[in-house]
């Protein structure tokens, strides 16, 4: 088969399964899962026809797709992919550039320049940031955190790039007690040691209580949070980040899914003083409905971030605001095209309505469950429903029940040590029809499992 045909044919299939995305179970059964040990066959010798390859691909595993990309999914804050920001990718993936800077890249690179802009407009953070497009939210706050460490370094005349950690001034790290395991992923990786990192206390919302903060100084890194993973909530900025400043610390912001609150006015609110901190982490692939490798490291100091991250080459020297010198990544992938397309086609509202429309939602689902007797223990101030049945073990059943039922899904966590599961409204195609079908699960299995 020629390229053209295969590409058609791998057109082919992914419109099949967009189409199927409605009625598709939320999760693959066991029949599903049991046929992957299909795909355990010995790497040939001379290799087998690609449209065999695309036909294993899409008959052995996208059959055993979760299906995340549909309207039943409440798992983990997922988020779907909207349409123009999938044919974005598909379109990019064509271009194969290696969008490391203008030089490699001039298309795309003026394609992320421009979404860099508007993610600045529209999360109202400083203008002159630095925007780096990576992975993740991990990868991204990473390096912030790196940046953080590194400026703070600079202020008391040591150079981390020179002369690294050895013999270094000791910098602090102040997290909330509950913050997200990947930012104790990032820490752990940058050599700060999780029983070094200072805890702060929560109230029972999960926000940190600005009273019980560790005193701050000119050596510390403070990371807040803008939307915790189980309640959606948000630090107090305000207090906080003067706290920061008055100390002269560093403060960095992962908000992976919440920063996109400041996208509306009715939800903003819980962002003010936020453009005060020094960095903030978002990611594109949840919130914003992007398709997967779509995070933003952002940073006030646009030399702060470029400091730590240049990777110039005698072969590849660039200008301190191109991709490879703001990200981990040399060669990458353009990920800020996706995040450029969703953001142009919705515009300042549509991406405000959506980001509304999840709110009420959750509001709406956390009232029908209290009528229906669960005990829904958050404020729901987001997206985020954190729920429990009559008792742990009866909680447990209900996620285990909802789960195996093919017709949503969401996940189990634990919440101030005993199990809960949480509902997070962050697909856009999630209707009305869609949340009834939910409740209809839970009325079904009912707060005792
Ligand atoms: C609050 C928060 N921070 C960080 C992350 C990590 O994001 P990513 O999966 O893009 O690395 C997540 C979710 O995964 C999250 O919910």
């Amino acid at each position: 088969m020629n390229e053209l045909d295969l590409l058609q044919e791998a057109d082919r299939l992914a419109r099949a399964y967009t189409a199927s995305i409605e009625e598709r179970d939320a999760f693959p059964n066991e029949e599903a899962i049991a046929t992957l040990s299909d795909l355990d066959e010995p790497l040939s010798d001379s290799g087998q026809s690609a449209l065999s390859t695309l036909n294993v691909m899409n008959a052995v595993a996208g059959e055993a797709t979760a299906a995340s990309n549909g309207p039943r999914y409440f798992g983990f804050v997922l988020g779907a992919s909207l349409p123009v920001a999938a044919a974005a990718d598909r379109l990019a993936l064509a271009w194969d550039q290696c969008a490391s800077s203008s030089d490699s890249a001039p298309g795309v690179h003026a394609l992320e320049q421009q979404a860099a802009r508007w993610v600045l407009d529209i999360l109202q953070l400083p203008q002159q940031s630095a925007v780096a497009f990576g992975t993740s939210a991990t990868a991204c706050g990473l390096s912030c955190i790196a940046a953080a460490r590194a400026e703070l370094l600079a202020r008391k005349g040591w150079s981390l790039v020179e002369n690294g950690l050895n013999g270094a001034p000791n910098i602090r790290v102040v997290v909330s007690e509950v913050t997200h395991v990947t930012v104790k992923k990032s820490l752990q990786i940058l050599g700060f040691g999780w029983s070094n990192v200072e805890k702060a206390e929560t109230d029972p919302q999960g926000r940190i209580i600005p009273e019980k903060l560790p005193k701050l100084d000119d050596q510390t890194i403070l990371i807040l949070q803008a939307g915790e993973v189980n309640t959606g909530e948000f630090d107090p900025f305000v207090p906080l980040v003067q706290m920061a400043r008055d100390a002269g610390a560093w403060v960095h912001v992962d908000g992976a899914f919440g920063l996109w609150a400041r996208s509306t006015p009715q939800l903003g609110h819980l962002t003010d003083g936020i453009d005060g901190a020094d960095s903030w982490t978002t990611d594109g692939h949840k919130w914003l409905n992007t398709p997967y490798d779509s995070a933003m490291a952002i940073c006030r100091d646009p030399q702060a971030l470029a400091r730590v991250m240049n990777s110039d080459a005698v072969y590849s020297n660039a200008s301190a605001d191109s991709q490879k010198n703001l990200t981990l990544e040399f060669s990458r992938k353009a990920r800020g095209v996706s995040v450029w397309a969703a953001l142009r086609t919705l515009g300042r509202d549509g991406v405000a309505k959506m980001v509304e429309k999840h709110h009420e939602q959750a509001n709406q689902v956390a009232e029908r469950l209290r009528a229906l007797g669960f005990d829904v223990l958050n404020r729901v101030v987001l997206n985020q429903v954190l729920v429990r049945g009559k008792d742990d073990e009866a909680t447990k059943r209900v996620v285990q029940t909802a789960q195996a039922s093919g017709r949503v899904w969401f996940g189990a966590t634990v919440w101030e040590g005993r199990p809960a599961f949480r509902i997070s409204l962050s697909s856009f195609r999630t209707e009305e029809r869609h949340i009834e079908e939910l409740i209809d699960v839970l009325a079904q299995i009912g707060p005792t499992g």
